[in-house]
């Protein structure tokens, strides 16, 4: 597996004239080398390929990591790379520019000379856009387990529970199915929070008559799941809204494929919320690739300037927000093909009244 990772890697930093490559991205290490631990860095060479962490680390990345000569450090990593002469020679020296922090950088600079530095950014995130069987199939496990918890929920949640109670229930349930952890903090908002996109669980109790917008998601073995269902807690005056959210989202699913360009995806969504005046509500994009990391390429939006891959795993979260009254998302984690996707997540979408 990582050795044709690594192998994609150097066929990128020869076309930009890499010849050393540092990797500071935890998720990109985890990518390229099999490591899950929390402090490595790798150096990537035409000829070599290291992989450092500390002591902590030792037995775990004997055991996990693959294709890479280990190295473990008594001292910081940088200064270890530096002094072990790990970039000697390299005359242009690529490093991920939103990853490696400055006083970093300066420490590698320090141990160099006649070196050009090259920030660089999205080379591994290029390689791991299209995922493999096997990432695909962590990322349906995680699904999967978002969306039983999902249905577990739904014996739950009733008038006077709060939102923060239901957002441990989804943290325990989703860990005692064999998540390793939340992908995010879950959001879980009633009435007037569901008007703001990213709520906060409160202390506050859900009452009947309002909307409860419920977007969470896990993690199994880094790979990430994100899905969002908005319930209706008793009799609600938002069935219009919601369904025109719930037509909106299905638009956009039966146009997704892969070839698209991402900003005509989240066009698609948009139309019908157009139609009805009700456009300025949906105050975010329609979604983003979804893999080791949460959000990552492709941003499925209006400014995006990239076509979707047929193997990448996309959100697809249209949503509809009312200040100080309320809000309606729903979000589905899909599988782009050729001809168009696969929609892994299966939690209903029906409006249920609860
Ligand atoms: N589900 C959280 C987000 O996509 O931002
Ligand atoms: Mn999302």
């Amino acid at each position: 597996m990582s050795r044709r990772r690594i192998a994609k890697l150097r066929d990128t930093l020869a076309e930009k004239g890499l010849d050393a490559f540092v990797v500071s991205s935890l998720n990109n290490i985890r990518y390229l080398t099999g490591f899950s631990g929390s402090h490595a860095v790798c150096v990537i060479r035409p000829d070599d390929a290291i992989f450092v962490t500390d002591p902590r680390y030792r037995m775990q990345s004997k055991m996990e990591v693959r294709g890479w000569r280990r190295m473990v450090a008594l001292k910081d990593l940088f200064e270890f790379i530096g002094q072990r002469k790990l970039l000697a020679g390299a005359h242009r020296i690529g490093f991920e520019s939103r990853f490696l922090t400055y006083a970093q950088y300066r420490i590698l600079r320090r141990h160099t000379t006649g070196t050009s530095f090259v920030p660089t950014t999205d080379i591994v995130e290029s390689i791991s856009l299209i995922k493999e069987t096997e990432e695909v199939e962590l990322i349906r496990s995680a699904v999967s387990i978002s969306d039983q918890v999902f249905h577990e929920l739904l014996a739950i949640i009733r008038p006077g529970v709060t939102e923060l109670d239901i957002a441990a229930e989804i943290s325990y349930r989703q860990r005692r199915k064999g998540a390793e952890k939340d992908a995010f903090e879950p959001i879980v908002a009633s009435g007037e929070h569901g008007a703001l996109p990213h709520a906060r669980a409160s202390t506050r109790h859900i009452r009947n008559g309002e909307m409860l917008t419920l977007d969470f998601g896990c993690t199994v073995r880094g790979y990430n799941s994100d899905i969002t269902r908005t319930l209706a807690i008793g009799k609600t005056r938002f069935r219009k809204l919601y369904n025109l959210v719930r037509h909106a989202q299905q638009d956009a699913i039966d146009s997704a494929k892969g070839g698209m360009w991402a900003k005509d995806l989240d066009a698609v969504a948009r139309v019908r919320f157009k139609k009805m005046g009700v456009g300025k509500y949906f105050n975010h994009s329609l979604g983003h690739g979804l893999g080791l990391q949460l959000h990552e390429r492709p941003k499925i939006s209006a400014l995006s300037s990239e076509r979707l891959s047929p193997g990448s795993v996309i959100t697809i979260e249209p949503g509809l927000y009312i200040p100080g009254e309320g809000g309606v998302r729903i979000e589905d984690d899909v599988l782009l093909t050729a001809n168009g996707c696969e929609v892994l997540s299966t939690s209903p979408k029906d409006l249920i009244t609860l």
